[in-house]
């Protein structure tokens, strides 16, 4: 590494731990950036005893939250500090500015932020950098951060596919699709990278690079988590488990060629796109990843009340319009948007998105619609569809839910006027109404 980029800065190579750590200023403050897990653990282990009180230790990896609660705890018990800090911008994020999402030890912060503030990327002049809250508060909202990512790579996917199977596009012809996207609210740092991914040629065969790669999706947790801890906080994260569905689905080749062949569905029929049929595909994208948005928000404000955690909302928007995977224009109509904080209302009723959805849906509806029709799945888009439906539904088919569980297993009903509970022996006594 000093042989390469030695000349780039002030630099000192450690043989070993103890080095390393006597050639740092104190108080010592370390960046740790390891895979997620023991590891994690392992090298709180090897630099502790080393350290002294005051010292800070900076988790820069994709930590699962709660490691990162325990973690803190450890950490203050030997008088150390503590910071769990959720990054995200890949490769060129590191090079460019990231953006950062610390959160732990608040006078751990405070001390780097003159630093943190500078590595990371800059929009408008603001830093997308700033502290988050307290405990794994840092690594929950970069845990919802992939969340999105994981739907709104998805969503994309899904409208290629439309593209690919019902349209017969060619990838440099959907990117020029794409491409005429990128400069309204669609604008979005995934949409950019799917037009370079879309576009790029294979030297070999001289066609279409992605054409060459295989359709099987991997994962390394992070979205996994999102959907887990939603289900278990009791909020709706669908758009997110669907797309963890979709990639686990897809991993599944061997599984998937053998059921093309046993499964029956409709056969495709090739139909050429036209301009009303383009507008509904953006109209669909946008209205999917405003869903995501909006369930990940509605995420991060739960986990907020429960852990204590205090996050400003608004603030996790700002850090995110620059450096990360998910920086979209989509983030300014947040920031725009009234505190949720405010209202409690999920960012869906906010007059902009309000009004967006309202414009959207019928392209989106037409979309899903279609799709369901021709037998290419769109799991991220019509989940969507259906949360933004049972959003608005004033009433749901839950009656006939709680009469069967009131059946089956005499669990009791509330009844429309009334606050007492209730409990009917549904199949022995009674007269069936006409
Ligand atoms: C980021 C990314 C980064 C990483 C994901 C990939 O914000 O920079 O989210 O953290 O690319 O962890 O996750 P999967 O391997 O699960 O797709």
């Amino acid at each position: 590494m000093l042989e390469r980029h030695g000349d780039e800065g002030d630099f000192v190579a450690s043989d070993t731990v103890e080095a390393f750590i006597a050639s740092l200023k104190r108080p010592r403050a370390i960046i740790l950036m390891v895979k997620a897990g023991d590891a994690v653990d392992g090298v709180i282990d090897e630099l502790s005893p080393l350290l002294d009180p005051g010292d800070i230790l900076i988790d820069a990896g994709n930590s699962l939250f709660s490691d990162t609660d325990r973690r803190v705890g450890m950490a203050a018990a030997k008088g150390l500090r503590f910071v769990g800090m959720g990054v995200s911008g890949g490769e060129q994020g590191a090079l460019d500015g990231p953006s950062m999402m610390p959160g732990g030890d608040r006078s751990a912060y405070d001390q780097l932020a003159p630093i943190l503030t500078q590595m990371a990327a800059q929009v408008d002049g603001d830093a997308c950098c700033s502290y988050v809250g307290p405990g794994g508060a840092g690594h929950y909202v970069k845990m919802v951060h992939n969340g999105i990512e994981y739907a709104d790579m998805q969503v994309i996917a899904e409208i290629y596919d439309i593209l690919r199977t019902t349209h017969g596009l060619a990838a440099p012809d959907i990117a020029d699709i794409f491409a005429g996207w990128r400069d309204g609210d669609l604008s979005s740092y995934l949409l950019d990278i799917t037009i370079d991914v879309l576009r790029r040629r294979d030297d070999a065969t001289g066609g279409s690079l992605v054409d060459l790669v295989l359709d099987e999706a991997e994962q390394k947790g992070t979205g996994r988590w999102t959907a887990m801890d939603a289900f278990r906080l009791g909020v709706v994260g669908t758009s997110t488990a669907a797309a963890v569905g979709a990639r686990v689905l897809s991993a599944g080749k061997v599984l998937r060629l053998r059921a093309a062949g046993v499964l029956d569905g409709p056969a495709a029929t090739v139909r050429p796109l036209d301009a009303a049929a383009t507008d509904d595909l953006s109209a669909a994208l946008l209205a999917a990843r405003i869903v995501a948005f909006s369930q990940g928000f509605d995420q991060i404000a739960a986990a907020s009340k429960e852990h204590d955690w205090r996050i400003d909302l608004k603030a996790v928007a700002a850090l995110w319009r620059g450096g990360c995977i998910i920086r979209a224009r989509l983030l300014d109509r947040i920031l725009d948007a009234p505190a949720r904080e405010d209202s409690g209302d999920p960012l869906l009723l906010a007059p902009w998105f309000r009004d967006t959805l309202a414009q959207t849906q019928h392209g989106w509806r037409r979309t899903v619609g279609m799709a369901t029709a021709d037998g290419v799945p769109t799991p991220v888009l019509a989940s969507a569809l259906a949360y933004y439906d049972g959003l608005r539904q004033e009433r749901s088919p839950a009656n006939l839910i709680q009469g069967l569980r009131d059946e089956f297993g005499a669990h009791g009903y509330r009844r429309a006027g009334s606050d007492d509970p209730q409990h009917t022996d549904w199949a022995r006594s009674g007269t069936d109404a006409q």
